[in-house]
């Protein structure tokens, strides 16, 4: 059994001192019973790409109404403790630049491309279902890979091999991860969450977001999991180039969807709204995750794979249901 463990990954995590210092006493302020909103505000005012991210983010949550917040204490007041918590983690999160090893062999630009569109396709899900609070879903829907970013940072050897596995054998994230380690980046991701203290819901989600099978104790915490899953199969994902079983996603989807109540056509709606909104988002971020044409593309990609996934799904099935005729005519 391989020694690592997602304790390990916390601990290596704290010894190297992830956290930039602004964020660490982001994290002890809102951690604090007795702070209050003007708390927060000020340590986050004391850095002046966070505030501008913060302050973009918090705009582009609330997408679509009419006043923007200029300020981030009124920022703190709208979207409340917990969610500003986890919107200035997923902040400096993007301001995270990989060496150059990481660069070449990951395109980094699909990574945060997915954590946006996973957050913004779980927004409009849950605008569209009225869930209490979309802007929970895009918080968590930005933050719900952490646990790959860690792995990708810290452990650079162990996660490109995570990689090779995944290129050769196609079998998904998951399975690469567990052919190398007892755990995956669902695990670690929770472990940090938690050393972190985000909320609760938060944590199980991205501890569960690639199994939506078990329900949750409680159940606002199993529909905002549910939500989360859908549009992280919905975006595209950081290694679907890498990937085959469609099968299995479109089960997946479809067992999510019910979750949620949502039909196939508002569905349908939601991934084509998203994919426009997700490059706008980008773009305000000024976060380099791609161009129109190479999102395009990537799309065309993704299309291509799911068609000749299903076409050999048919050539299987028609295969299978001949078999009884062909033994019958040769015996
Ligand atoms: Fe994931
Ligand atoms: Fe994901």
């Amino acid at each position: 059994m391989h020694p690592l463990t997602p304790q390990d990954v916390v601990s290596a995590v704290k010894e190297i001192g992830a956290l930039p210092q602004t964020l660490a006493t982001v994290l002890k302020v809102v951690d604090n019973p007795d702070s209050r909103a003007d708390d927060i505000a000020a340590v986050i005012n004391c850095d002046v790409s966070l505030t501008s991210r913060v302050l973009k983010m918090v705009n582009s949550v609330r997408y679509g109404r009419s006043r923007k917040v200029a300020h981030v204490s009124e920022a703190v007041r709208v979207m409340g403790l917990n969610s500003i918590k986890v919107l200035t983690l997923s902040s400096s999160v993007f301001g995270i630049r990989p060496d150059d090893e990481l660069f070449q062999q990951l395109n980094i630009k699909r990574i945060w491309r997915h954590f946006i569109e996973t957050a913004i396709v779980a927004r409009n899900i849950a605008e569209d279902i009225d869930y209490r609070d979309p802007e929970e879903a895009f918080v968590t829907g930005l933050l719900h890979d952490i646990g790959i970013v860690i792995m990708m940072l810290h452990f650079k050897k162990d996660y490109l091999g995570v990689i090779e596995t995944l290129k050769a054998k196609r079998t998904g994230v998951i399975s690469a991860e567990l052919e190398l380690w007892p755990f995956t980046h669902c695990d670690v991701g929770a472990a940090i969450a938690e050393s972190w203290k985000l909320p609760s819901r938060v944590i199980h989600v991205i501890r569960h977001h690639h199994d939506i099978s078990s329900p949750a104790i409680i159940p606002d915490d199993d529909l905002l999991n549910a939500i989360i899953a859908a549009a992280d199969r919905i975006a595209l994902g950081p290694f679907d180039h890498y990937t085959s079983g469609v099968e299995d996603d479109i089960m997946f989807v479809q067992t999510a969807r019910e979750k949620i109540g949502l039909n196939h056509e508002t569905l349908k709606n939601v991934r084509k709204k998203s994919l426009i909104q997700s490059i706008e988002l980008a773009d305000y971020l000024e976060l380099d995750a791609g161009d129109v044409i190479e999102v395009l593309a990537d799309a065309n990609d993704r299309l291509a794979e799911l068609y000749f996934s299903l076409e050999q799904i048919l050539i299987d099935k028609n295969a299978l249901e001949n078999r009884p005729a062909m033994v019958g005519r040769s015996a």
